[in-house]
C-alpha cells in the first residue's frame, strides 16, 4: 500500500486535533497509568519526559508519518554526508562532521574528505589552550596568561559562552571573558579589571566583517597598545578563529595563531570547531573532547533510531504539533539550573535565526507558520516572572524544563529544593486546579468569599510541557544537550520545508546601519522616513547640545 503523502497527514492530523482538543491530560494520566513508561526516553545521563504532552500513540503516529513524508531520514543522511543541502548559499551543513571521531568513515566536500582537516584544526585549537592552562604559552614579557578575552558576536559567541557559564565547576586556571556588544559599556568594564601581559584576545569571526567584532577588536588592541605594550607583542597576544585566514592576519594577527573555521558550518552551528576555544581554555581539553563526545552520542542517536523513539526527533514533532495545529506562537525554555542560565539565549540563536524563514526552500511563500518565539530564562527565577501567564495567561506555550539531578555546590538543601520545584511546575500546567478543588482548599473562608475568590485561584491546565532531565551537569551532557536542540531544529526546518541554515533577514538592518553611521557623525541631510529621521535628529541634538539645530533635510 502506498504511503500517504504530507498532504493528506496534515489533513488528518487537524481531524485528530478536534479529536484531542477537549481532552485533558489529567485525564489521560488518570486512564493510563503507564503513561510515563510509554512516554520517556533515555540516552546516556538524558532522559526525556514527554508523557505532559496533549498527545495520544494516535498522535505519535501521525506525527511520525509526518517526519517521514516530509523526508526528515533522507535530508538527514544528505546533510551528514555533506551535500549542500543549504541551497541559498550552496554550502554543505557539516557540524556533525566536527564531533566525529578521526578514524570515522570519511566524509566528502567537493571531492575533498573534510575529517583529516577538522581533525588537524581541532588538535591546535586543543593544544594551544593546554598550553595556556599549563602555562608553556606565556605572554611576550614572559608571565603566564591569566586571563582570555574571547570578542565576537552571535554564533561566535553564544555557544562557547553558554558552555564555559555551564561548565564552572570544571574550570581550570584561566578566567575566559566574553565581549560581544557594540555598546562600549561591555569592552570598557571587560578591560578595566585587565593587565595587558597576561591576558589574551581572541577575535573570533567567521567572516571577519562582522562590524561590532571588527570594533571590539581595534578597542582591545588600542588599549593593549595604550599599557605601554609594543606593537610587536600584538600578533602574540592577539589570536583570531575565522575561516577568512588571510583578513586576519591582515589585523596584525600572526598565522600561527589564527585557527580556521570552515565555510561549511554556520555560526550558530560552530562550538564543536575553533570557535570553542574558549570553552577549551576554560576546561581543558580533556573536558572539551568529552563535549564533543556528547554531541556525537546524539548524532548517533538521531541518525540511526526509528522516529517513535527518536529524541530530537519528538521534540521536534511536538512542537510542530503546537505550532502548527494548536495555534502556539512561543515555546518557553527553562533550565532549573544557576549554570545554565544564558541557554535560553544560545536557543534563541539557534532555533529562530534558523528557522524563522517565510519562503520555502523553493522560495514560495509558505502558507503555515514556522519558527515560533523561543524565550526563556533560569528557574527558579522565572516562577517569579513570566510563570504566571504560562498558568493562567491565554496562551498555549509549551515548556521544555531542563533539570540537572545533581549539584557540585552541595550548599545544604537547595539543589533539591530547586528540584522539587521543578517537577511541580510541571505538574502544575498539566494538572491545573479546578473550580471544586479551588473551593474546597478556601474552606476556612465563608462561602461568599470562597466564591468570590475560587475563580481566580482555579487553573486550566492541560498546558505541555517536556522535562529533559541530565543526571550531572558535566561536558558530555551538555555536549548532547546542545546537539539535540540542533537536530530538533533542523527536523523542523525540514517538515516546514525551509533552509535552516541561512540568515538573509539579519542583513538588511546592518545594510541600513552602514548609511545611519555616517549620518550620526556629521550632519547631512536626511532621506528616510520621518520617524528615522526624528531619531537621528534626535541623537544629534543629545550629542552637540551646543550646534544642535535640525539636520538640513
Ligand atoms: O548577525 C548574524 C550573524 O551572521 C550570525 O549568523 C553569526 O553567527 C554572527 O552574525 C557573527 O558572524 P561572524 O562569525 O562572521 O562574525
Amino acid at each position: 500500500m502506498n504511503k500517504p503523502d504530507r498532504r493528506t497527514i496534515q489533513l488528518s492530523l487537524q481531524d485528530h486535533q478536534t479529536d484531542i482538543a477537549p481532552l485533558h491530560m489529567r485525564h489521560l494520566f488518570e486512564t493510563d497509568k503507564q503513561r510515563f513508561e510509554n512516554m520517556h526516553e533515555t540516552l546516556h545521563g538524558l532522559l526525556l519526559d514527554y508523557s505532559k504532552n496533549r498527545i495520544t500513540e494516535e498522535t505519535l503516529n501521525l506525527l511520525c508519518d509526518l517526519a517521514e513524508a516530509a523526508g526528515v531520514a533522507q535530508q538527514a543522511q544528505a546533510m551528514r554526508s555533506g551535500v549542500k543541502i543549504n541551497l541559498s548559499e550552496n554550502r554543505a551543513v557539516l557540524h556533525t562532521a566536527l564531533r566525529l571521531p578521526a578514524d570515522a568513515e570519511p566524509v566528502y566536500v567537493d571531492g575533498e574528505n573534510v575529517l583529516p582537516k577538522i581533525h588537524h584544526e581541532l588538535e591546535r585549537a586543543l593544544n594551544f589552550a593546554d598550553n595556556l592552562i599549563n602555562g608553556h604559552y606565556q605572554g611576550a614579557t614572559g608571565k603566564r596568561i591569566t586571563d582570555f578575552v574571547h570578542i565576537g558576536i552571535g554564533g561566535s559567541d553564544l555557544g562557547p559562552q553558554v558552555a564555559v557559564q555551564a561548565l564552572q565547576p570544571f574550570q581550570q586556571n584561566i578566567r575566559v571573558h566574553f565581549v560581544s556588544n557594540s555598546d562600549d559599556a561591555a569592552i570598557a568594564q571587560t578591560l578595566a579589571g585587565l593587565n595587558a601581559e597576561t591576558t589574551i584576545f581572541c577575535v573570533a569571526s567567521k567572516s571577519f566583517r562582522t562590524p561590532e567584532t571588527l570594533l571590539n577588536a581595534r578597542a582591545a588592541r588600542h588599549w593593549f597598545l595604550a599599557q605601554g605594550m609594543p606593537e610587536s607583542a600584538v600578533g602574540h597576544h592577539f589570536i583570531a578563529i575565522s575561516s577568512s585566514v588571510e583578513t586576519a592576519c591582515d589585523f596584525g594577527i600572526g598565522e600561527e595563531n589564527v585557527f580556521a573555521m570552515f565555510e561549511w558550518v554556520g555560526g550558530r552551528y560552530s562550538v564543536w570547531s575553533a570557535i570553542g576555544l574558549p570553552v577549551m581554555v576554560a576546561i581543558g581539553g580533556a573536558n572539551f573532547r568529552q563535549f564533543l563526545n556528547g554531541a556525537h552520542a546524539m548524532d548517533e542517536h538521531f541518525f540511526h533510531t526509528d522516529f517513535r523513539h527518536n529524541i530530537p526527533v519528538l521534540l521536534a514533532l511536538l512542537g510542530v504539533w503546537y505550532g502548527n495545529f494548536f495555534g502556539a506562537q512561543g515555546h518557553a525554555v527553562v533550565p532549573y539550573s544557576h549554570n545554565l542560565r544564558r541557554f535560553p539565549s544560545y536557543l534563541k540563536q539557534l532555533d529562530m535565526e534558523s528557522n524563522g524563514k517565510y519562503r520555502t526552500l523553493q522560495g514560495d511563500e509558505v502558507d503555515y507558520h514556522t519558527g515560533g518565539i523561543v524565550f526563556g530564562e533560569a528557574g527558579v527565577d522565572c516562577q517569579h516572572a513570566f510563570f504566571q501567564l504560562l498558568h493562567q495567561g491565554t496562551r498555549l506555550i509549551p515548556v521544555d524544563f531542563i533539570i540537572p539531578m545533581s549539584s557540585p555546590y552541595a550548599v545544604g538543601d537547595q539543589h533539591r529544593f530547586t528540584v522539587a520545584n521543578a517537577f511541580a511546575q510541571t505538574e502544575a500546567l498539566m494538572r491545573g486546579k479546578t473550580l471544586a478543588e479551588a473551593r474546597s482548599e478556601l474552606s476556612y473562608l465563608p462561602e461568599a468569599e470562597q466564591e468570590v475568590l475560587a475563580p481566580h485561584k482555579t487553573f486550566p491546565g492541560n498546558r505541555p510541557c517536556n522535562s529533559i532531565l541530565l543526571d550531572e551537569l558535566n561536558p558530555f551532557n551538555l555536549g548532547m544537550l546542545a546537539a539535540m536542540y540542533e537536530h530538533k531544529v533542523f527536523v523542523q526546518g525540514v517538515i516546514w520545508d525551509i533552509n535552516s541554515f541561512d540568515q538573509w533577514g539579519v542583513e538588511y538592518g546592518k545594510v541600513l546601519a552602514k548609511t545611519i553611521e555616517p549620518e550620526l557623525a556629521q550632519r547631512q541631510p536626511l532621506h528616510h522616513d520621518s520617524s528615522t529621521n526624528g531619531l537621528i535628529d534626535y541623537y544629534y541634538r543629545c550629542t552637540q547640545p551646543l550646534t544642535g539645530q535640525k539636520n538640513p533635510s
